[in-house]
């Protein structure tokens, strides 16, 4: 996808989109592996599957449906994609942001974006969540790279708020009010689709992150491009590698994801309503 074309394409996707509804979003959504059930809280008004919609991509990893959701959560209206484009599925960066900015293209204003991860911090289990405090981007790679479009935001967009920190504070009393441990901590972003390693989970412990995963950062980028707050929420679904005894496969990660979906999605429910 050129980067001239983009600003097209976010318009003849929004239009076909307009046409389908006319829902004004006002939160987006993006829902990670296997954590969906967020869409049974919602008021649904139309599912989109992703091939319907122009220039949109497919999702082909397991515990992905692709579809982009549009109802109500407690009044609130909002927009949630279900399932993921993810880099290591050999989509164009492009087309892993094209959703978050179409949200934003839509007037969303707050960003929530989910994921699965691997838990780095001391004391964490599997099955615990984390709000995303701060990320560092170890891709190698940044969505905002090539010409700037500068109808969506600036050339070197401030990152110093990347995670907005009322947000934080808000999803911290929905844990809270809920009785549910929340852990706080920085997010690292890597490419996958192969797991760390132990030296490199050791790095990243040292660099001082709490979980690791490989998706949020481009859309968080991207976002804060577009001006859009964002939130995010890890499951953690597993404990990175070499700091349990056991291999990573994504199995255990999708098993985890389903044993906690249903809390995952009364939270984000909650955490929807307070906004
Ligand atoms: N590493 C990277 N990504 C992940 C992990 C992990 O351990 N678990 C879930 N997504």
């Amino acid at each position: 996808m050129a980067k001239s074309d983009q600003l097209q394409k976010l318009n003849e996707a929004a239009q076909f989109i307009r046409s389908k509804t006319a829902l004004k979003p006002q939160v987006g959504l993006v829902l990670g592996s296997g954590l969906g059930s967020f869409v049974e809280k919602m008021q649904v008004e139309v599912s989109l599957p992703f091939h319907e919609i122009p220039h949109f991509g497919s999702v082909s990893v397991e515990g992905h449906r692709g579809q982009l959701i549009f109802g109500t959560v407690s009044g609130v209206p909002v927009i949630a994609q279900q399932g993921r484009l993810h880099y290591y599925e050999g989509h164009s960066i492009d087309s892993v942001i094209f959703p978050v900015r179409l949200m934003g293209h839509l007037g969303v204003e707050t960003l929530i974006l989910t994921n699965s991860a691997g838990g780095l911090g001391d004391g964490m289990r599997p099955g615990d969540f984390m709000v995303i405090e701060d990320h560092i981007n170890l891709t190698g790679n940044n969505p905002l790279i090539g010409a700037n479009i500068k109808e969506l935001g600036p050339r070197f967009p401030d990152m110093s708020e990347a995670y907005d920190r009322q947000l934080l504070g808000k999803m911290a009393q929905v844990f809270q009010k809920m009785n549910i441990a929340l852990h706080k901590g920085v997010y690292a972003g890597v490419l996958g689709p192969s797991y760390e390693t132990p030296a490199e989970v050791r790095f990243l412990k040292q660099i001082g992150c709490s979980a690791v995963g490989m998706s949020t950062v481009f859309e968080t980028i991207a976002a804060n491009h577009m001006g859009m707050k964002v939130a995010g929420l890890s499951c953690i679904t597993n404990l990175a590698a070499g700091l349990s005894s056991q291999k990573l496969n994504h199995q255990e990660v999708t098993d985890t994801a389903k044993r906690v979906e249903m809390t995952f999605g009364q939270a984000l429910s909650n955490f929807v309503s307070e906004i």
